[in-house]
């Protein structure tokens, strides 16, 4: 379905999607699949939320079929993958998805930790003292080493914590929490009938009734399909669904830890405009999350509109 092996490219080698329709099918989810431009090469998706708006994405150049063009055939390295609405039979892949997604932040997390003071300070006064006390390296050493354990332990905590709450929360219901109201949704991207890719959206618990604010939860993608335009896709068509529905802004919080997604959200032409500490266990491990905004291009017309004295 995808590569065996999670791959980057660099920035400016071609790559390809395809758009093959792009008409909305469900009303309380409208969007629609374009081709446009791409900053690099050639064409890219923008939003497609249950619609049949298909995308290949490669290295090589290959054939292509673009609204009714002629069509390259999609590179064999990936199999045409697609954006529709959450169903409940994708329950148990998303959430093995988003686990997945949460854990393997740990290691950086135990990076992360090692290079604070207040660890480095720990990590030589206790076996320093120790061994003032007791002069015996073996002590310094198992102490270090336990130390060394507990902090590589301790790095995984806050994002099971995240998971379990999220787990009790939204995603203890994704149907009701994200499809149940319009201007809320939850899009998995699918290839071959497996899910390797998935997205949510509510609007900000700030600005539940005034569709300022969409808020987007839960990116991710199956690590062995990333590198190839899956999280760019998700993106797009979230903020097309934004569009749609009337929002001016589409905000999500992340953790700088998180640097594919800062990566992600940076290249799409979000900003950054805040941090805060989400609970204690944060803090404590000095883990801010960022909050990122997108300002959407008719809330930033009318603004200027309001600004230059128009109705
Ligand atoms: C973040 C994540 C969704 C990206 O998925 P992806 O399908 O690999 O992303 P894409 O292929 O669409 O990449 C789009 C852009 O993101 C940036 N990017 C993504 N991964 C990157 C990486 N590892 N290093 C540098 N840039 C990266 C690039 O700018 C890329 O654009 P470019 O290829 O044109 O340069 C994926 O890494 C993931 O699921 N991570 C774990 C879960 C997570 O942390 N989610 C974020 C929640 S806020």
């Amino acid at each position: 379905m995808c590569r065996s092996q999670p791959m980057r490219w660099p920035s400016g080698k071609a790559w390809f999607l395809v758009v093959e329709q792009a008409r909305a099918v469900d009303p309380g989810c409208q969007s629609e699949a374009e081709g446009r431009g791409h900053p690099d090469t050639a064409l890219d998706i923008q939003g497609c939320c249950g619609s049949r708006a298909a995308g290949w994405c490669g290295r090589t150049p290959s054939s292509l079929t673009l609204l009714g063009l002629e069509t390259p055939a999609p590179p064999s390295s990936m199999a045409p993958y697609h954006i529709r609405k959450y169903q409940e039979r994708d329950r148990p892949r998303v959430l093995d998805l988003f686990s997945k997604g949460m854990e393997e932040h740990a290691p950086t997390t135990f990076r992360h930790i090692l290079k604070l003071p207040r660890t480095l300070a720990l990590l030589l006064g206790v076996p320093l003292a120790l061994f003032l006390a007791s002069g015996s390296w073996l002590l310094v050493s198992v102490t270090s080493l336990a130390l060394l354990t507990a902090l590589r332990f301790f790095s995984k905590y806050p994002w099971i914590q995240f998971k379990v709450l999220c787990l009790r929360s939204d995603l203890s219901d994704i149907t009701k929490s994200y499809l149940s109201e319009p201007g809320s949704c939850f899009w998995v991207a699918e290839a071959d009938g497996q899910v390797l890719g998935m997205v949510g959206v509510l609007p900000a618990a700030e600005s539940p009734l005034r569709r300022e604010q969409l808020q987007l939860f839960h990116l991710c993608v199956a690590s062995e399909c990333r590198g190839q335009g899956v999280a760019k896709a998700l993106v797009r068509t979230v903020l097309q669904f934004a569009r749609d529905q009337g929002y001016s802004q589409v905000v999500l919080h992340t953790t700088m830890l998180q640097r594919s997604a800062v990566a992600l959200y940076q290249r799409m032409g979000f900003q950054k405009t805040g941090q805060f500490f989400s609970s204690l266990n944060w803090r404590l491990f000095a883990i801010p999350s960022c909050v990122f905004v997108y300002p959407l291009p008719s809330a930033q017309a009318s603004q200027a509109q309001g600004q230059a004295g128009g109705p």
